[in-house]
């Protein structure tokens, strides 16, 4: 434990931590990824209300494409996607966050349920109650749960004709055998008659993708930022924002956008119980974003249990909208 985290000078060894009785509430892995020899921190932590409002700006920037294309793709085979998932299924949202891509497709979807699940419990629900004038007939339901770690749908959500709707890049968050993993838990959850709609964004030129995630403007550099602010709440750490620079690049031999933090200069960062000095130039991973090919895609799918009955997509920017069935 660093034994004074505010007089002292950085020393050039990272201390790791460990959690005080104040912050018990804390989740562990933000101890274990801070503390760790490389540092990371959980995307999750990216989606505070105003990580949520600016992942939402980063969807209208020019060069952030993948909300664009997905929207592009949704509306030109609105009709074949509804065709394909059925109507009056249990549209299950994951990571609904403003529920926009859910509520254009009510009217050719026409689920006879939608559950809008959602780290960011009172985003979601805000963006429910809205919804929910728009739309009084569909029966809906706002959760705020952490899907990533697990799935436990309350009762009351129907079990006949699930649909997992799971749009945008965030498959490619996990990692492949991640990804797998997550897909198979889906596969457990929708049971034999369900189904998925995924977006699954696609390999493609190095400079799009660099572009994509370090825009012009610099949202996506605060969004990824944001995340210090939301951690200096959650654990009552002291990081000093200005003390840190976004990078975001594609790594192509291991076919990912990946996504830093990197200290600006030397600094000690404490929190209650603990603390970590980071070295000028030292990165905080955040995120990871792989980027598949099609086939690659409707492979892992297959492993998962389910069968890509259609895949859309669009030839001027690769990303893929798949509708996948389980296999009984
Ligand atoms: N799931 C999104 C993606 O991979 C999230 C995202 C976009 C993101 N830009 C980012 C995450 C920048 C961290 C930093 O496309």
């Amino acid at each position: 434990m660093l034994t004074s985290c505010t007089t002292e000078k950085p020393a050039p060894a990272a201390i790791a931590a460990t959690p005080g009785a104040a912050s018990a509430h804390v989740p562990a892995e933000l101890y274990d990824g801070l503390g760790a020899r490389h540092a990371t921190i959980s995307p999750k932590f990216l989606y505070d209300a105003l990580g949520s409002k600016l992942f939402e700006a980063i969807c209208e920037l020019p060069e952030y494409y993948p909300t664009r294309t997905e929207a592009g793709i949704f509306a030109r085979y609105g009709r074949e996607i509804a065709r394909a998932c059925g109507l009056g299924t249990t549209m299950i949202d994951l990571g609904a966050g403003n529920c926009a891509k859910a509520a254009k497709l009510f009217p050719l979807l026409r689920p006879a349920q939608y559950v809008a699940v959602d780290i960011s419990t009172e985003f979601v629900s805000d963006a429910l109650a809205r919804l929910r004038l728009r739309f009084p007939h569909i029966d809906m339901q706002a959760l705020g749960l952490d899907f990533s770690s697990g799935l436990e749908l309350p009762d009351n959500v129907r079990a006949e004709r699930r649909l997992f709707f799971y749009p945008g890049s965030s498959l490619g968050n996990f990692t492949p055998p991640e990804a797998r993993v997550f897909l198979t838990r889906l596969r457990k959850g929708c049971g034999p008659d369900g189904g998925l709609l995924i977006g699954i964004d696609l390999a493609k030129d190095k400079a799009i993708l660099d572009a994509a995630y370090d825009d012009a403007l610099g949202v996506t550099a605060a969004f990824n930022l944001n995340v210090l602010r939301h951690v200096n709440q959650l654990l009552g750490s002291d990081f000093d924002i200005r003390q840190w620079r976004h990078v975001g690049f594609y790594n192509e031999a291991a076919g990912r956008v990946e996504m830093h933090l990197e200290a600006k200069q030397a600094q000690r960062v404490c929190w209650p119980g603990g603390g970590r000095d980071f070295a000028e130039g030292e990165r905080i991973h955040t995120e990871n974003s792989y980027k598949y090919r099609q086939a690659d895609a409707i492979v892992l799918l297959e492993q998962s249990g389910f069968e890509a009955t259609r895949v859309w997509t669009d030839p001027r920017c690769p990303f893929a909208v798949i509708h996948a069935q389980a296999i009984a």
